[in-house]
């Protein structure tokens, strides 16, 4: 077998899709292996739960830097010291920059909970129950300038359903990304993408 792909993952907090991608790469034969899990934020929950699995963790505090430069340097540094062939964003809650953007450049993927096109943004869940909109889901896309935009690498659709709320709706969503995730990193790892102009194609 091919060596397996570097990935790091970026989170903000709880880190349930960290989890999925830990727990995926625990196979043998799964074609990528998480090397560390960087937040930047201290308390973020998910770095416990990472340490607790036996994967290196790395704070790097944004408020402890003086621009989004210095932050955003700190952070490509501590990246590039673990050789990582791709980044993984999982509840990473800052925007970056254009700059680092293209320095990971079809190497950094992101889950976000809509089907997008529709739905970038923030409060995903309640929007979609204000619009009475009836398919919803989630989508793994590789990391573009433009928040929550960028060739699309697969999506699950979940049904909303009658009486739901913006909590119940959410947890059937993110039962379908902690499948899709791993599932995406997978595609990316093993080759099995490429990327023509503003569209990934797959092959299995
Ligand atoms: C997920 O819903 C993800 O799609 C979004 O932020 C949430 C992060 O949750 N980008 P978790 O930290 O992975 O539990």
């Amino acid at each position: 077998m091919t060596a397996k792909k570097r990935v790091g993952v970026l989170i903000s907090g709880r880190g349930s899709n960290m989890m999925a991608l830990i727990e995926a790469a625990r196979h043998a034969n799964y074609p990528a292996e998480i090397v560390c899990v960087v937040s930047n934020r201290p308390e973020a929950e998910g770095l416990k739960r990472a340490a607790a699995m036996g994967i290196a963790t790395k704070i790097v505090d944004h408020k402890t830097y003086a621009s989004r430069e210095d932050f955003e340097t700190a952070l490509d540094d501590y990246l590039r010291s673990q050789r990582l062939d791709f980044l993984a964003l999982a509840g990473f809650m800052r925007v970056l920059s254009v700059e680092f953007i293209a320095k990971w450049r079809d190497r950094a993927i992101n889950i976000h909970p809509s089907l997008l096109p529709a739905y970038r943004g923030l409060h995903t869940h309640e929007r979609v129950l204000a619009d009475g909109v009836k398919a919803h889901g989630c989508t793994v896309h590789l990391v573009r300038a433009e928040l929550d935009n960028g060739p699309i690498i697969a999506q699950t659709r979940v049904p909303v359903l009658p009486g739901d709320d913006a909590e119940t709706l959410a947890a059937r969503v993110l039962i379908e990304e902690h499948r899709l995730y791993p599932q995406a990193l997978a595609l990316l790892a093993s080759g099995r993408i490429r990327i023509d102009g503003d569209q990934v194609k797959t092959s299995s």
